[in-house]
Parts: C-alpha cells; sequence; structure tokens
C-alpha cells in the first residue's frame, strides 16, 4: 500500500465505525474461522457473518455449488447452527481475534426476525446488525421478503421495534425486483439505517449430459463478475434517491478497481464474497488496491469519493 498517512480511510454506518471500508460478504467467510488463519480479522472493515436463522438447519440437498461463465451458483439453502450456538461460540471467537462483527440475521417469518433481533440485543461488541430478506434459496418464494415491500417493510419495523437505537440495521435487498428503489424506499421509512446491495440474483444451470438441473436445490443464487453491472446501477439507483442513507455494495468485487467503481456509485463499504473462494487474501488484496487508487486520484478521505460519479454527472 501506498503511503497512507494523510489519508483517511475510515467509514461508518451511523454511530458504527470502521477503520476500512472492506468487509467480507454474508455467506462467504463462514464466522471468520477460516480466514483468521490468513490474515488478522482486525485488519477489514468488518466480518459479516452468515445469516443466521432461529434454529440449526441443514439446508438444502447437494450438489450446492455450480460453475457459471464469470460466477457462481449457490443453493446452500442458509445452513447453520441456529442463533444460541452462534452467540455461545461465534461472536467470542470474533471478538477474541479482534474482528468488528456484523451480524446478518435470516427468518422464515416477521416473527423470527424479532426472535433474533430480541437474542442479539444486549450482546456486547456488535458494531451492526445486517438483515437479511433476501435470500433466494427458501423453498417458498413468499419468503424472499425483499420482492415484496410490505412484507419487507414489516420485517424492518419489528427489528427496529426491539432493538430501539441500540444496533445500525442494514437491510440486504435482492436485485429480483422490478424497482429496487421502491423497495429501499420502504425499509427506511420502516427504520434502516443503512442497506446492503445486492444480495445473488435468482439462477439455474441444466446439466446438458444428464438433462436435470445441476444443483439439488434446482435453482440458486448468483454471484461473481458476471453481476457486477447489475450490483453497481442497484447502488447508483439507490443512492440517487437517498444520498444520506449509507450503502454496503456487493456483487462480483475481485480487485481494488470493481470497488472503486462501487464507491463512486454511492456505496460507504464494500463486502467482498465469492472472490475470497480464489484468494482467501481477497480482502485484504482489495483492501490495499482501493486505497492506492482513491490516493492516487487525490483523494484524501475514502469518504469524498463515495457518490463522486453522481458529483461528476452534476457538474458536466
Ligand atoms: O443459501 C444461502 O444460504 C444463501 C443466502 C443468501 O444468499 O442470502
Amino acid at each position: 500500500m501506498r503511503q497512507m498517512s494523510n489519508f483517511n480511510y475510515s467509514t461508518n454506518f451511523q454511530n458504527a465505525v470502521f477503520p476500512n471500508p472492506i468487509f467480507t460478504a454474508s455467506g462467504c467467510a463462514g464466522s471468520g474461522k477460516e480466514l483468521a488463519q490468513f490474515f488478522p480479522l482486525g485488519e477489514i472493515g468488518a466480518v459479516v457473518t452468515k445469516s443466521i436463522m432461529v434454529k440449526a438447519r441443514s439446508g438444502r440437498p447437494t450438489p450446492r455449488m455450480a460453475e457459471t461463465p464469470s460466477g457462481m451458483l449457490n443453493s446452500i439453502g442458509l445452513q447453520g447452527p441456529g442463533i444460541d450456538q452462534f452467540i455461545a461460540e461465534d461472536i467470542p471467537f470474533l471478538q477474541k481475534n479482534g474482528a468488528r462483527i456484523v451480524v446478518s440475521i435470516a427468518g422464515e417469518s416477521v416473527d423470527d426476525y424479532g426472535s433474533l433481533a430480541r437474542r442479539l440485543r444486549g450482546v456486547p461488541g456488535l458494531s451492526a446488525l445486517e438483515v437479511n430478506i433476501s435470500c433466494p434459496n427458501v423453498e417458498n418464494r413468499g419468503q424472499v421478503f425483499a420482492c415484496d415491500p410490505i412484507a419487507s417493510r414489516s420485517v424492518v419495523e419489528v427489528v427496529r421495534r426491539v432493538l430501539g437505537g441500540e444496533l445500525p440495521i442494514i437491510v440486504k435487498l435482492s436485485p429480483d425486483v422490478t424497482d429496487i428503489v421502491a423497495i429501499a424506499n420502504e425499509v427506511i421509512s420502516a427504520g434502516a439505517d443503512g442497506l446492503a446491495l445486492i444480495n445473488t440474483l435468482l439462477g439455474m444451470v441444466i446439466d446438458v449430459d444428464t438433462m436435470r438441473p445441476k444443483l439439488g436445490g434446482k435453482t440458486g443464487g448468483l454471484s461473481g463478475p458476471a453481476i457486477r453491472p447489475v450490483a453497481v446501477r442497484a447502488i447508483y439507483q439507490v443512492h440517487q434517491a437517498f444520498p444520506k442513507i449509507p450503502i454496503l455494495g456487493m456483487g462480483g468485487v475481485a480487485s481494488g478497481g470493481d470497488a472503486l467503481e462501487m464507491v463512486l456509485a454511492g456505496a460507504s463499504g464494500i463486502s467482498v464474497g465469492t472472490a475470497t473462494f480464489g484468494n482467501p487474501n481477497a480482502v485484504i488484496k482489495i483492501r490495499d488496491e482501493l486505497a492506492n487508487l482513491l490516493i492516487e486520484r487525490g483523494f484524501t478521505t475514502f469518504k469524498e469519493a463515495v457518490g463522486f460519479a453522481h458529483r461528476s454527472e452534476n457538474a458536466g
């Protein structure tokens, strides 16, 4: 990394402050145990944990992953230990390793989200909550709350009510909607402090030899570089509509240049997911590359660059 002494790389999501804007992406780094073998977790902005549910869950049938052009499909199905074990084991591990922690939660019902928020209320050492209302790998499309403005609002209202002002709430939205700005509007007015954009796109791969879907769950979530332009578009549109709401951008970021694109579109933080599977140090590499690109372009703070693409358009 270039000389950083005069460069302020910090970012914030409401009152949660992070020393740099590069986070893991929920679902791609578990609770940080595997990545901790490669770098100190405190060196990145935050670890966003795999979305946790009320009860332990075994997930969808295998195979759960399929390669696609410039990306991959996953069909994990929210496998996880359940909130009690997560609080007992994963949070202490992250704290001991100096990580800033963003806990991602997912529910099958509005009540589930309320229960998860109640269990997490008062747990020390958390920076923020990611409310995942957009997992595509659920049996019932009606449970993709983020595809329905009323359901999206109900989830965020309950989490806000339970938490009061205790933790910033970052709501993760789906790109599989006609108007993502309309969904963003609902969740912001229900009390979201920030947005995570975007979750994976619903996709399918068919094996032409077996002539059947490759994934055990048939459909899966598409991630990787193939979806980056969709993410950049969503971030740009939402930042334009709600310039004061911080956005955690994600979707195929594999280099500092990819991260910069999202920052210019309006992201205040970047989550790195699929790239980590090929290179466990991707988060560190992207953190350093983005800082260098910002310094080269004359920025003295990270925040000056957030949404810059909008400003140059207005100036032109
Ligand atoms: O299947 C999964 O566990 C994926 C979750 C998500 O994309 O939110």
